[in-house]
């Protein structure tokens, strides 16, 4: 990790410089221009700017006093006070050597590990998953693999909606419209069907909602008969949400949903109360936020008039849990919540009450929210008869669609081939459709954007690593992974790959620190790009001697990175493709 090494000695030389400066923001970035260097910092002009100094000077000074001559040529001031460093080939080429004999793939483990709660997909009982669930369910799992990757200790909770008004009016179908036949051939059709059923019932005949009321009454205080179907609405939607996960290749540690927490509401309120943060407002018990500007206008409520608890209550109970250190017996250094834009408000009043119910606490808490995904009409994506669009039918569909993409190229391999190839490039498809995006923007979903070889797409970057990897089943037999090569790196296309190789931790730090997989996605591509222009430009089995131990050896680096990279991203690499 050269930048590190480049950023420890610059914050040490400033420190001789400014000994009362906090040097922890001075960062060594890529270059955005290589014509000025391999990486540079901005960061001394704002520090020279506090002090009313000139900032060439202070650049120049800290400059004067930098010690990096062993990776360095000498540093150029630049501009109004950048400075700009230049690797020395010999310093490239021993970061790709001991990348090369099995060392750090180009990006180190976190100096301050930490215990990480990721709460994600969290799909809700009897409903189908939809595409809504798509975007928690894959950016959580990228920043599950993310920060295990990074040497965090990850704990990953499933917490599911098993509990609530909805079981009522599912209760009141299921004992007086239920279809077994239906209920065998599609389970979650069914209770959706009941569910809808059922509910608008409800809306034209208060008998029907008294009744509701009464079946969830009758769950809530442990009616053997409401209590057992309850459970076995739970275990058909289990076995939806587990054909969902094995398909995309995400596990949970946890699945303590909704109702794990039922037993604790009760004195999360009492003691919220107790403490002067909840108080009584027309019947219920609410939080008022009234120093808070943003939350002034919205207070939460924890306990609603008729006694019922809130999404809040339940949100309260499981934050304190988890805290705690969960069933799992580590308290976590950070608490990270994965849903869509329209919960932003929930969790700014959940964090804000945490922080004034455990003002103690030392964790950080965030809520990495997401866009929509829209149809190509720019409204909620739908399906051609307007309904939600089923996440099965999704995923069967993207295989289908990436089964002709992979026949057209290759209608020479066994069918069983191109459907595994398929599967992988599919569903890598719909995944990196998803995270190659801002996840704060809604987005237009394309099958063929996402499918298309061309751009910054899954099909793009499997076809560049399974391209490299033909290299070696081509000639490269004689090239041993690891065998010590000797880089002897001349083509500025051999250089501008390896430089970029060296920043795969740096993407993978700023993934991680932002919640982004997108910057990695916009790494792997580039890469991709470097790796292009490279091969056009210089034969590798043509070539001999040094240089082409030195261009098998990029080529390698080069596939490990992809897939290393992919495989944060949840996406299987394929051989052939
Ligand atoms: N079940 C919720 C939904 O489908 C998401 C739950 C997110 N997690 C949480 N702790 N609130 O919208």
């Amino acid at each position: 990790m050269l930048h590190k090494i480049l950023e420890q000695k610059l914050q040490q030389a400033l420190a001789a410089v400014l000994p009362e400066a906090d040097t922890s923001g001075v960062l060594v970035r890529p270059c955005p221009d290589p014509k000025f260097g391999d990486y540079q910092t901005n960061a001394l002009m704002s520090l020279a700017k506090a002090r009313k100094m000139n900032p060439r000077q202070l650049a120049a000074d800290v400059a004067a006093r930098l010690d990096i001559a062993a990776w360095c040529e000498p540093v150029q001031v630049a501009g109004a006070g950048f400075l700009n460093f230049r690797l020395k080939p010999a310093a490239l080429a021993t970061a790709l050597r001991q990348a090369a004999g099995g060392g750090d793939l180009f990006f180190q483990k976190s100096a301050n590990p930490r215990a990480v709660v990721i709460d994600f997909s969290s799909p809700n009982v009897a409903k189908p998953m939809h595409v809504g669930h798509i975007r928690s369910t894959i950016l959580g799992d990228a920043l599950a693999r993310l920060l295990r990757l990074l040497g965090h200790r990850v704990i990953t909770d499933n917490h599911i909606g098993d509990w609530g008004t909805q079981f009522g009016k599912l209760i009141v179908g299921w004992k007086s419209g239920l279809d077994a036949e239906k209920l065998r051939a599609d389970p979650i059709a069914e209770m959706e069907r009941l569910y809808k059923w059922v509910n608008s019932e409800c809306e034209t005949d208060p008998r029907v909602l008294e009744r509701a009321r009464q079946e969830l009454v009758k769950l809530q205080s442990g009616d053997a008969e409401n209590l057992r179907l309850w459970r076995e609405m739970i275990a058909l939607s289990e076995s939806q949400f587990e054909r969902v996960y094995s398909r995309l290749g995400v596990k949970f540690d946890y699945r303590l949903g909704e109702s794990y927490y039922n037993p604790r509401l009760k004195s999360v309120v009492e003691d919220l109360a107790a403490r002067g943060i909840a108080e009584p407002s027309e019947g219920a018990m609410a939080v008022f936020f009234r120093d808070v500007p943003e939350l002034k206008d919205h207070p939460a409520l924890v306990r609603k008039s008729d006694g019922g608890f809130n999404y809040a209550t339940t949100d309260l109970a499981t934050l304190l849990f988890r805290w705690e250190g969960g069933s799992w017996g580590a308290a976590p250094g950070e608490i990270i919540y994965v849903t869509g834009a329209p919960q932003q408000l929930h969790f700014q009043q959940l964090f804000a009450i945490f922080r004034r119910w455990h003002p103690e606490a030392r964790v950080k808490l965030a809520h990495v929210w997401f866009g929509s995904i829209l149809g190509e009409d720019g409204k909620p994506f739908k399906t051609r008869a307007g309904d939600t669009v089923r996440l099965e039918d999704l995923l069967d569909e993207a295989e289908e669609r990436a089964l002709k993409v992979v026949t057209e190229k290759n209608p020479e391999l066994p069918e069983g081939q191109r459907r595994d190839i398929a599967r992988a490039v599919g569903l890598g498809s719909i995944k990196y459709g998803d995270l190659s995006q801002n996840r704060q923007s809604d987005y237009v979903f394309s099958w063929d954007r996402m499918l298309s070889l061309q751009g910054n797409t899954a099909p793009y970057l499997l076809y560049a690593y399974a391209r490299v990897r033909s290299i070696f089943r081509k000639g490269g037999e004689d090239f041993q992974a690891g065998g010590g090569a000797e880089f002897v790196i001349a083509a500025p296309e051999e250089a501008a790959l390896a430089r970029h190789l060296l920043n795969f931790g740096l993407a993978l730090d700023g993934a991680a620190e932002d919640y982004r997989p997108n910057f990695l996605c916009a790494y792997l591509y580039e890469l991709a790009g470097h790796f292009a222009r490279f091969y056009e430009n210089c034969p590798v089995l043509k070539a001999e001697g040094a240089e082409r131990a030195t261009r098998l050896a990029l080529c390698d680096l080069t596939a490990r990175v992809l897939q290393q990279g992919l495989e944060v991203l949840g996406i299987d690499t394929v051989e052939q493709m």
